[in-house]
């Protein structure tokens, strides 16, 4: 559905220098500072996926978006949705997708909400019947209903971020792209808006093209994530196989019936392994144990445990995905050559 081909995109600007004197000299001769926003990026996504596009702060998710929906041409590269490539037919590109811009709104702000939705029915061309349709399936997602005769600017974040999200459905894309749609959403808003991404991409196969900082929204929505860092790719997958390579750290966390039964066993002895591998911590009746599951498993950390102490209860956590993409970011360079040469 999605074809990126070395997809690459720099932004000129002007060098300033500061006071009167760097003013002057600016007339005669400017100094051009180029920013790689997208430096080379390549990837396919294939019709029904739905891809979690992340970064962080600054790294070119929105630059890429702009340039998959037709908005920004690229310097350097190509890409083709569906057929088309969007920055050269725009329009055509138009009737086959959806976007959601969660920092700006696409709605007309002094109208009643109705309203926009009768606009975009005659951009889109949409028939009466399919209208109907869709609107009826879009409420019943979105509950839209409820503030669908307000105007704009009076509807709650959340209820303009459900009626944003809806605007970019009525014409039925085939894909979709989301920029930040669950930026400062409760926790609430934010569940409604991933049920209702989840049944579109199911009913319709829409594919869908997300970038979040939520990582609820990653677990939640996405088979896939393509992580970039300073305008490159450093990851392409799956969640499984992310926390595979880079997330072997588990929490196990115990309560016992006496907390010094625990202070009594000498884990070095039994396990050998160095602070990074396995540490514990006591607090009160609980104990915290961070280990490494490539080293040793929870399974030999509870039989010690439990030869020398009442359990009195035991559980195990992965480590969290944001841990484990904070890791990534600050390894970026480095971790993709490795994946690359394996
Ligand atoms: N129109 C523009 N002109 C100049 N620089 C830009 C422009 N748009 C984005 N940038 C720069 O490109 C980089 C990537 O921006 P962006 O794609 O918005 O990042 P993200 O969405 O991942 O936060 C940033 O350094 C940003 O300052
Ligand atoms: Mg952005």
């Amino acid at each position: 559905m999605i074809t990126v081909e070395n997809l690459t995109k720099e932004f000129k600007s002007y060098k300033k220098n500061p006071g009167f004197k760097g003013t002057v000299k600016g007339l005669f001769s400017r100094e051009v500072v180029i920013k790689k926003a997208v430096d080379n990026i390549s990837f396919h996504i294939d019709k029904g996926e739905i891809v979690g596009y992340i970064g962080s702060n600054g790294a070119g998710k929105s630059t890429t978006i702009k340039m998959m929906t037709g908005i920004l041409v690229p310097t350097a590269g190509r890409c083709v949705v569906n057929g088309i490539i969007p920055y050269e037919n725009r329009m055509e590109n138009a009737q086959q997708i959806g976007v959601v811009f969660g920092q700006r709104t696409q709605l007309w702000w002094d109208l009643p909400l109705t309203e926009t939705f009768t606009i975009l029915k005659e951009i889109y061309n949409v028939s009466d019947q399919d209208f109907k349709e869709r609107m009826a399936f879009l409420d019943q997602v979105l509950n839209l209903s409820e503030f669908i005769n307000n105007t704009v600017r009076t509807l709650s974040l959340g209820q303009r971020m459900r009626a944003d999200l809806g605007a970019a459905l009525l014409h039925n894309p085939k894909v979709l792209y989301l920029d930040e749609p669950t930026i400062g959403l409760d926790v609430v808003v934010k569940e409604n808006i991933r049920l209702a991404i989840k049944e579109i991409n199911r009913e319709f196969k829409t594919t869908v093209v997300l970038t979040t900082h939520d990582l609820g929204d990653i677990e939640e929505l996405c088979n896939r994530i393509i992580i970039i860092d300073a305008g490159k790719k450093i990851y392409d997958g799956d969640l499984k196989s992310i926390r595979d390579t880079y997330g072997y750290k588990r929490n196990m966390d115990i309560e016992v019936k006496n907390a010094d039964q625990i202070k009594a066993i000498d884990f070095n002895t039994h396990f050998n392994l160095p602070p990074e591998d396995f540490s514990v911590e006591i607090n009160g009746n609980s104990v915290s144990v961070v280990f490494n599951r490539n080293k040793i498993s929870a399974a030999e950390i509870a039989a010690v445990v439990m030869a020398k102490a009442v359990v009195r209860d035991m559980s195990i956590k992965e480590t969290d995905i944001s841990q484990i993409v904070k890791k990534i970011y600050k390894n970026g360079g480095e971790l993709a050559w490795t994946r690359s040469q394996s």
